[in-house]
């Protein structure tokens, strides 16, 4: 009798099992890949790579947002993404770890794979990254006899144990690649060769040790080092900067690679909103490749948010947007994201010619070069530069003419037909709005229009000056801020009394007296008997100041309490550790004579009451009061209201006009330090930048004279849909929480300026063949479709997004044909040429220019 065919004899099953078993240890197996490096590039199992690389720091957004922002990336054509790691974030107290939510980081890492890219992982763990202490924790500093980054033995015996930790962790989960996982690349130490000099002799022993402990890991994924010129063998050493096509490895055997290309800059409170344009950052990126570069990483990709009191300092923003590519609130940043987009896709276009050999150079002329990369096969991938700062060029390369506009890279990457130029922006302007909302669900209070929370729902909590309980304590003189407090909070008061007689020469009742106070920094807010007198603060290029306040003292004793707090410890510099903060100096004058408080007794107070009571996360009907008159404009007060989740999916954000400077948290989550009475400077700013020359953080600055950030990110996930949120705020200086209003973060028009003189579009099959230009459109939201076409015009027209206007050579046809491909549907092609159009005026180059708009409801 036959066996019954679903039935498996003993046999077949214990076989099946073994097959299971082979499979699970081929996958990972077969996913394992090994990576090394030559001369050309990073080889990925055996292939060398062109590799496109940006960087998101998982704790500046939350792991709701990670995947859409990994697969933004991936959608942008990058292939890796590069992250710190915290060292403070993941063991705030020596010997305690923690990676929950925002920290993460195998989470991270996973979904990063998950979405098929490698990470390049920069362990560091000096890190930089305008994060508190360049990512030390801060207990480090009071270890004896530590000296950190330099060859000490306490310092590098806690540097060895968490990089080991890391990467044991790493190897535990499997994520380097020779396991399966994607982290390509590791990174010890950061930028120590911009500092090393003031180190002294030692410095160059820590640079070798750093190397060899790092490489003792066995990791079996290349080590790099970035700014390390001597960084020994076999660690890459890499360029960072806004150009670094000059850049040369310090070995023939090392790739020429890129971990840091500033996409934009960081902004601090005080400063301007850096913006670089992406003409030029696409400028530097094809430079860079045209020159024999084969890794490049955009430092940030997505830059995110410094969440609760992790900015570092001093003064770095919470926001910490940096122009990139994708913005703060994880909405693509149109349109640099779509012009570098199209770039990566050219870059790949060319990557078998470019890892196949160094390139060929040609001086065109002055200013103009030619680098030809051929492969042995015939396969050619052609740069052309003009690097001259304000004169367009044409050239003539392989017997062709080739137009060049100033400060731009053609790439041609079949060495004939141009598929790319820097200057030229194919892409579309998304501009991306705030609209102020309710803050209530639909049927909530429809009458009321306002964005705001009325007063009755606001409590609020008033905190003592000065010291408030048998945690204050004295000291004979003035101590340093951060030794004092290790930073559990910004906050110390440093508080004293003063008796006056009567009888006293200088100090008597009435008496006008100066205050004169030396600060290291940051902020220092004066009370005298109880009263805000005066404020003052520093700078992020320099923390330090004087102050001088005129207070009148009365006869009997009088308090004078200094509350001085810090905004982000310094993170960079040589030395950025021991930068200390707080008063160093207090001196009382008068007309007739003088008095030092520096050497008097003082008493000292650590935080605030609200920090002792957790005010931020404590909804005891105790301890908040309620009033019929909120207190306004008081300094020192905590308040607390609820607010319901704004309607729909879009990303939110707090404005806070109104209020002065504090910290707040959204249902007990802090969403950082906010402060939007701290201005830019009025001078500074360009009406319109010009992208052409030499880019650096404070070129093409906007936003002068106002508030460096008014406008706070609050994730998403941290608002409870439906329910009731609650909102804390820490007001140091005095505002009016009822001005406090929400808006959400919105995709407004959309705008496209193309010319004939463009590039047809990279995607197209066979560029021989397609020759027009083509301009895009596209709504970001995937349910929406354009429902207007506002503006259109092919000929002349100029202006930038939401102001063109016509030229004096104009088609007629154009809006309605716009209109006609555009209007119902998310995305539409229209072909910039005369065919479509007509010709509104024969021998002159035309120009495409529309503005439409997009909504979620079918426009007929
Ligand atoms: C670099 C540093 C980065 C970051 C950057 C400026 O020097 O390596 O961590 O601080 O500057 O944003």
């Amino acid at each position: 009798m036959a066996a019954h065919p679903t039935l498996p004899s003993p046999v077949s099953t214990s076989l099946l099992l073994l097959l299971l078993l082979l499979l699970s240890c081929c996958y990972e197996l077969c996913a394992a890949a090994t990576v090394s490096y030559d001369h050309r590039a990073v080889v990925i199992d055996g292939k060398r790579r062109v590799l496109l690389s940006g960087s998101i720091h998982y704790p500046r957004s939350t792991p709701e947002m990670w995947p859409d922002l990994i697969q933004k990336s991936k959608d942008g054509g990058l292939d890796v993404i590069e992250t710190y790691v915290f060292w403070n974030l993941h063991e705030p107290v020596q010997g305690q770890y923690d990676f929950g939510g925002r920290k993460d980081l195998v989470k991270f890492i996973k979904t990063v794979a998950a979405a098929g890219l490698y990470v390049h992982l920069r362990i560091g763990p000096y890190v930089c990254a305008e994060w508190n202490y360049g990512g030390f924790p801060v207990w480090l500093h009071f270890i004896p006899q530590i000296k950190f980054r330099i060859d000490n033995d306490p310092f590098k015996k806690e540097m060895q144990k968490f990089t080991t930790k890391i990467v044991d962790m790493m190897k535990k989960e499997k994520l380097f690649a020779s396991q399966g996982g994607p982290i390509i690349l590791s990174q010890i130490e950061n930028e120590y060769g911009n500092v090393e000099k003031y180190y002294g002799p030692t410095a160059k022993s820590y640079i070798d040790w750093a190397a060899s402990m790092a490489t003792s890991l066995n990791v079996s994924v290349p080590w790099v080092m970035c700014q390390q010129d001597n960084a020994p063998d076999p660690i890459i050493n890499t360029c960072n900067g806004f150009y670094c096509d000059n850049f040369k490895p310090n070995s023939e055997k090392k790739p020429k690679m890129w971990t840091e290309n500033w996409s934009g800059w960081f902004l601090s409170f005080g400063g301007g909103v850096p913006y670089r344009p992406v003409e030029d950052l696409a400028f530097a990126v094809a430079r860079f490749f045209q020159r024999g570069g084969t890794f490049q990483n955009y430092y940030m990709y997505h830059g995110g948010t410094n969440f609760g009191r992790t900015s570092g300092g001093p003064f770095i923003s919470t926001s910490y947007d940096y122009d990139a590519p994708i913005d703060e609130y994880g909405l693509v940043r149109q349109p640099k994201w779509g012009h570098l987009r199209d770039l990566h896709k050219v870059i790949k276009q060319c990557e078998e010619a470019l890892v196949a050999t160094d390139p060929t150079y040609t001086s065109l002329g002055k200013n103009l070069e030619a680098h030809v990369y051929k492969t042995a096969s015939g396969r050619c991938a052609a740069f052309l530069a003009n690097i001259d700062d304000h004169s367009d060029a044409t050239i003539t390369f392989n017997g062709k003419p080739y137009h060049l506009p100033a400060w731009s890279v053609s790439i041609l990457p079949d060495c004939q037909n141009v598929a790319f130029n820097t200057a030229k922006i194919n892409s579309q302007t998304t501009v991306l709005e705030m609209k102020y909302t309710k803050t209530y669900d639909q049927a909530a209070d429809e009458s009321t229009d306002s964005s705001e929370i009325s007063e009755s729902e606001w409590k609020f909590f008033s905190e003592p000056i000065g010291s408030i309980n048998s945690t204050a304590f004295k000291n004979v003189g003035l101590l340093e801020q951060i030794n004092t407090t290790a930073d559990t909070s910004d906050y110390l008061w440093y508080s004293i009394s003063i008796d006056v007689k009567g009888n006293e020469p200088f100090l008597f009742n009435g008496t006008q007296t100066t205050l004169h106070v030396d600060s290291l920094g940051h902020v220092l807010r004066v009370f005298v008997n109880g009263k805000l007198s005066a404020s003052k603060q520093g700078s992020n290029a320099d923390a330090s100041f004087k102050l001088e306040n005129v207070i009148t003292l009365a006869s009997g004793q009088n308090r004078i309490d200094l509350l001085s707090a810090t905004v982000g410890l310094k993170n960079y510099g040589q030395f950025f550790d021991l930068t200390g903060a707080g008063i160093t100096g207090v001196i009382l004058k008068n007309h007739n004579a003088t008095r030092d408080l520096s050497s008097s007794q003082w008493t000292y107070q650590i935080g605030l009451k609200g920090e002792k009571l957790a005010l931020h996360d404590n909804t005891q009907n105790s301890t908040w009061m309620t009033l019929s008159s909120l207190p306004r404009n008081q300094p020192l007060t905590w308040y607390m209201t609820y607010f319901d989740a704004p309607k729909d999916g879009d990303p939110v954000a707090i404005d806070f006009t109104g209020m002065g400077k504090g910290e707040a948290w959204v249902n007990g989550h802090s969403i950082g330090r906010y402060w939007p009475t701290y201005t830019a400077p009025p001078n500074g700013c360009v009406k319109s930048c010009d992208y052409r020359g030499q880019f650096s953080g404070s070129k093409c600055v906007k936003n002068c004279g106002q508030p460096s950030q008014s406008l706070y990110h609050v994730p998403r996930s941290l608002i409870q849909q439906g329910k009731k949120n609650r909102l804390v705020l820490f007001e140091e200086v005095g505002g009016d929480p009822t001005l406090v209003s929400f808006a959400l973060r919105k995709a407004g028009s959309l705008c496209a300026h193309v010319s004939q003189s463009h590039p047809p579009p990279v995607d197209a099959v066979n560029t021989a063949q397609r020759k027009d230009a083509v301009l895009h459109l596209e709504c970001p939201h995937s349910d929406h479709v354009i429902s207007s076409v506002k503006f259109a015009s092919f000929g002349t027209p100029h202006g930038t997004c939401r102001s063109y206007s016509h030229g004096n050579c104009s088609s007629t046809t154009a809006l309605a044909i716009l209109q006609q491909a555009c209007i119902g549907v998310r995305s539409c092609d229209v072909k910039v040429s005369t065919e479509v159009f007509g010709d509104p005026c024969r021998d002159v180059v035309k120009s495409l220019a529309v503005e439409a708009s997009c909504s979620s409801n079918e426009v007929g």
